[in-house]
């Protein structure tokens, strides 16, 4: 089919064949589904049923080849026209093999294996009947209080761009349209989502246009630069107008000044928001401000199908408009192959083999394996020798709560727990197991048989942390440490005076006070998926040396939220060691540094950084400098670094961050051995967005910044010359 004949078929439709395609419903509405049409809770409020059902477009969040097809088929035994259903599902990180969640991937900083993992969600889920992901989800994040940082890549705007880009060509591939085990990106939520005021989850956002061009809209711009075929409104406001009935945002900004001309989804339920937001008298207003917006489907509300006849009717729309969104969406269900295979990839008999495959496990391993990031190793008590006899003890020991929020298909009971894990390694009487505590509570005697058990060990291996429900969609927390009873739990096994390593498992960053103190060794092992327990006893026994870098600051405590490395500096000199001095920007009460700031992750050898050097301290718009660090594995095992590169931009028309990361390098080094690495420094790296919102760069003085984290840096000035500055 093509455009012409897609225009054809538009001119068989009936103004409500049309209006139906921008409605979007979850499988409870579709007869054929497991559910049969049987509707229940909040859905059940919808003026739609499974009796008129051919008021859908789109299916959300069914999947299942045999599932998809009965479905699809039912439906166009029904639609006079045979125009096929989309089936979207939140296939975030994995479909029934789950990595790592997205914050864990992002501190692998490898964009290769975060590709190949969006590949493999992809195939996974096409076999399965899935046409669109609602992924990546590239909000920039600076809070953690907020849930949802755990699907997002981090506070960095230039890893999150590497990251987009990443995810949507794991999951597009290379030929959308032919490669039936590829699946297409829906980047989310436009916009600026993750700057929810004081990290509580559908909150206002109210950013001015400078920093939300600086810092928030590049990760999305990035997707869209590589064939990201759709877009995910989002929950806030920005600048006092909520995103999905936004038009400066999505008609004025995305669609006419970035040229996006693929589908707008709005998020669940947002069109309808905007009537308690306060935009919106009713369904009806919401209907108009959603469709003027730009937003082509609406989930599960009904205000389009409601409304948008008669507004048209009433000459408050033109019908074009519709046409405009019916025009894209039938071009992305064409796009997908759907006129000629409604069905696309979904298969039953290739579903059994493909999902869960071990290759994939094997992915996913390897990637909770770089994901993980050791955050202290005194003593080197990391890695375990095999003869040492472990108590194994926390809430987390043998729990398959570690997939994390958004698993999919992922199942619990088929992940590899850590006592599973150490069973294999260890014979039985090496290993002995409690629980300790549950995650929000602990009694007496866990506590006492966690003491008793600690007591026969060489070293006790702590596995503590948040379940899955404490992040994630409206998982927001204030008091972002450990809950008390884990707290507790540690204290109590820092009495028995052995050696005690802990391994988180949270879907944020924590003030880690509590643990750090009481921990000889801490690694951070968010949640890491299907394969968890394999990959964290490969790091434990260094089979896998630790490489992961966090790319979310770590608070000293909450109160310092949001921290966050690429900061502007103040007027008055930052957080003075020096207490007499009053009139400072600083806490009275605890540092203004975060306690692992961002880039940070140890490794179980030793990096030392020298000898930075410069081929010029000049740069001009057509010349480029060379920046080469000596970079020596000063300890004893062959380790990877991430070798990170910043600069600083020292006089600007506008503030500017103390740092900004433009570029990092992952190299592998044998003890004693030294590499040279080296970054290349061009004029289009220094520009940013002026007072005007002008993307260009100024003549003066930079610093560049090479280390191993955004604290611990080597420097060296230069100049940017011949640039001319208004
Ligand atoms: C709401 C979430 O905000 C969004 O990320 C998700 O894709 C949709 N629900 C659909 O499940």
């Amino acid at each position: 089919m093509t455009t012409s004949t897609i225009q054809s078929l538009m001119k068989q439709m009936t103004l409500n064949e049309k209006i139906a395609q921008l409605l979007q419903l979850a499988g409870p509405f579709f007869k054929g589904s497991t559910e049969q049409g049987h509707i229940t809770g909040p859905m059940a409020a919808m003026p739609i049923s499974v009796e008129n059902i051919e008021h859908a477009g789109s299916v959300l969040g069914v999947s299942g080849a045999a599932e998809v097809i009965s479905i699809q088929k039912k439906h166009l035994e029904n639609n006079r026209l045979g125009i096929p259903l989309l089936f979207m599902a939140d296939i975030i990180h994995g479909y029934k093999t789950i990595f790592p969640v997205p914050l864990a991937i992002a501190c692998s900083w490898d964009t290769e294996l975060a590709q190949k993992s969006a590949e493999i969600a992809a195939k996974e889920a096409a076999v399965s009947g899935v046409h669109v992901t609602f992924a990546p989800m590239v909000d920039l994040v600076r809070d953690p209080r907020w849930g949802r940082v755990m699907e997002s890549t981090g506070e960095d705007p230039y890893l999150n761009q590497v990251f987009a880009k990443a995810f949507v060509n794991g999951f597009q591939g290379q030929d959308l349209s032919n490669d039936l085990q590829s699946v297409a990106a829906c980047v989310k939520h436009f916009a600026a989502y993750g700057a929810a005021e004081a990290g509580r989850d559908y909150n206002t956002v109210d950013l001015s246009e400078r920093q939300l061009r600086e810092s928030y809209l590049p990760a999305y711009k990035a997707a869209l630069d590589e064939g990201c075929e759709m877009v995910m409104t989002a929950f806030n406001t920005v600048d006092g107008i909520p995103a999905t009935g936004n038009e400066k945002l999505m008609r004025s900004l995305l669609r006419e000044e970035w040229g996006f001309d693929g589908v707008l989804i709005s998020d669940w339920g947002a069109v309808k928001e905007l009537i308690p937001h306060g935009v919106a008298e009713d369904d009806k207003e919401a209907a108009l401000k959603a469709i003027k917006a730009g937003v082509d489907i609406e989930m599960m509300t009904a205000c389009y199908v409601q409304h948008l006849a008669e507004l048209v009717t009433e000459g408050a729309i033109e019908e074009s408009i519709i046409d405009e969104s019916v025009l894209r969406i039938l071009t992305l269900k064409e796009k997908l192959g759907l006129f000629e295979q409604p069905y696309r990839g979904a298969d039953v008999e290739l579903e059994q083999q493909v999902v869960s495959h071990p290759d994939h496990l094997q992915v996913s391993r390897e990637l909770a394996t770089k994901s993980c990031v050791l955050l202290k190793n005194d003593n080197h008590i990391l890695p375990l020798t095999s003869n040492k006899n472990i108590a194994l003890i926390g809430p987390f020991a043998d729990s398959g709560d570690i997939l994390g929020p958004w698993s999919a298909l992922g199942v619990r009971e088929e992940a590899v727990t850590l006592k599973q894990a150490f069973e294999k390694h260890l014979p039985t009487n090496q290993l002995n197991v409690a629980t300790g505590c549950h995650v929000e509570t602990i009694t007496q005697q866990q506590l006492e048989e966690a003491v008793q058990a600690a007591s026969n060990a060489d070293v006790i291996v702590v596995a503590v942390g948040e379940d899955s429900e404490m992040s994630g969609e409206a998982g927001c927390r204030t008091n972002i440490q450990l809950p008390a009873p884990q707290l507790e739990l540690l204290k109590a096994l820092a009495t028995c005076g052995k050696p005690i390593i802990t391994l988180l498992f949270n879907g944020r960053p924590l003030d880690l006070h509590g643990v750090i103190e009481y921990s000889d060794a801490v690694l951070e092992a968010w949640y890491p998926g299907s394969e968890g327990g394999n990959a964290l006893l490969d790091l434990l026994y260094g089979v896998t040396i630790p490489s992961g870098k966090l790319t979310m600051s770590f608070p000293d405590n909450v109160g310092q939220v949001p921290v966050y490395y690429n900061h502007f500096n103040t007027g008055r000199p930052q957080g003075a060691p020096d207490a007499q001095e009053r009139y400072v920007s600083q806490y009275l009460d605890a540092p203004n540094d975060p306690l692992f700031p961002f880039g940070f992750g140890l490794s179980y050898t030793q990096f030392s950084y020298s000898d930075l050097e410069l081929t010029s301290t000049q740069l001009t718009k057509d010349s480029e400098i060379t920046a080469t660090a000596s970079v020596s594995n000063i300890g004893h095992f062959t380790g990877e670094e991430i070798v990170q590169f910043y600069i600083q931009d020292v006089v600007g028309e506008v503030v500017r961050p103390l740092k900004e990361l433009k570029g990092y390098q992952s190299i592998i080094l044998e003890p004693g051995e030294t590499q040279q690495v080296t970054f290349t420094i061009t004029e289009d790296q220094l520009r940013y967005h002026h007072a005007d919102l002008s993307f260009k760069s100024d003549n003066g003085s930079f610093v560049l910044y090479v280390g191993t984290n955004s604290k611990d840096v080597l420097s060296h000035s230069f100049q940017l010359i011949s640039q001319g500055r208004n």
